[in-house]
């Protein structure tokens, strides 16, 4: 449900290889902890017509993604083909090229998939020694068909051009933290610039600021609720969006952000801008 984009990788003559179709929004699976929880949110999502779900080695929760995704094939609520499953390698693991190509074959194993369709770097490798074999071994995971598409997390504008002197294919997307009081001009023209999509993480600031007044006057202005504003200004600068509830209602609630029209409130969306960090900021590591 929704608008799809399309990604790729751009090469050293400019161009886009290995494109792929991804759906705008998602959901995301971020602190999804108890048993159960992740599977119930994915096939609840996955019924009410979400074709985009996020999750990571990290978040431990790839099994239950899986266990979600292949209730909903077996069932006959989607297809493999319409689903689009990002994961990523941890930091920690982020250390070389086989590593990563490792790394990559667990996470299938855990989500039960023979491929994913997008396939992260969580944060820049902690020792910039490990960044261009870990990225070599992403590209060779692209190209033995176990991701359809590959990119990075949370790295900056420095990362995003130090990568040109290495990758043979540059990131398709870059997945940092936007919302509408995180707006990231700059990083967001970077990651443009090297032919990357900006995915934006936590669009509601990790729920820190859906209570925000001003955002609820806008909301109000709207006739939506202020979580629908927040993810739509996402969608409408460009972003894949992937927010994040356990919640049905907030689930159902979430998806009705697509229909929104922001057109009378785009100026008071823009002055919501006070650089928050609601997690955490690699991106501004060395
Ligand atoms: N690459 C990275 O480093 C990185 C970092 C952070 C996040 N992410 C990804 O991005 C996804 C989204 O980010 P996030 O989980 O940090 O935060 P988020 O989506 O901004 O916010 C999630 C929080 O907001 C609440 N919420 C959801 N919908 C709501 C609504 N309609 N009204 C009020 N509250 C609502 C959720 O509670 P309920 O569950 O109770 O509804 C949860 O506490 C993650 O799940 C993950 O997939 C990636």
């Amino acid at each position: 449900m929704g608008p799809t984009l399309t990604i790729g990788h751009m090469t050293s003559n400019g161009e886009l290889a290995h494109t792929s179709e991804v759906p705008q929004f998602g959901l995301g699976t971020f602190l999804m902890s108890k048993p159960g929880e992740c599977k119930d949110a994915v096939l609840t999502a996955l019924k009410l017509g979400y074709k985009h779900i996020d999750t990571a080695m990290a978040y431990e929760n790839e099994e239950e993604v899986g266990e979600a995704i292949a209730e909903a094939i077996d069932t006959g609520i989607i297809t493999r083909d319409e689903l689009f499953v990002t994961t990523k390698l941890r930091r920690p693991h982020a250390v070389g090229n086989e590593e990563a190509q490792q790394r990559c074959k667990e996470s299938l194993v855990n989500l039960g998939l023979e491929y994913v369709d997008l396939y992260l770097v969580h944060a820049p490798p902690k020792d910039p020694y490990h960044r261009k074999p870990t990225w070599l071994g992403m590209e060779e995971c692209l190209k033995k068909g176990m991701t359809r598409a590959i990119g990075v997390s949370n790295y900056g504008a420095h990362h995003l051009d130090k990568m040109r002197s290495y990758a043979t294919f540059m990131p398709s997307v870059n997945q940092i933290e936007v919302h509408p009081w995180l707006q990231r001009d700059g990083l967001r023209a970077a990651t443009e610039a090297v032919g990357a999509t900006v995915m934006a993480y936590s669009p509601l600031a990790r729920g820190d600021k859906v209570k925000d007044e001003k955002l609820q006057k806008i909301a109000e202005n709207l006739s939506c609720t202020p979580a629908q504003a927040a993810i739509k200004w996402c969608l409408d600068i460009g972003c894949i969006t992937v927010p994040k509830s356990s919640n049905a209602g907030r689930i159902e609630e979430n998806l009705g952000s697509l229909t929104v029209d922001l057109n009378t409130q785009n100026e008071q969306m823009r002055g919501l801008d006070e650089h928050y960090i609601s997690g955490w900021d690699p991106t501004s590591e060395t």
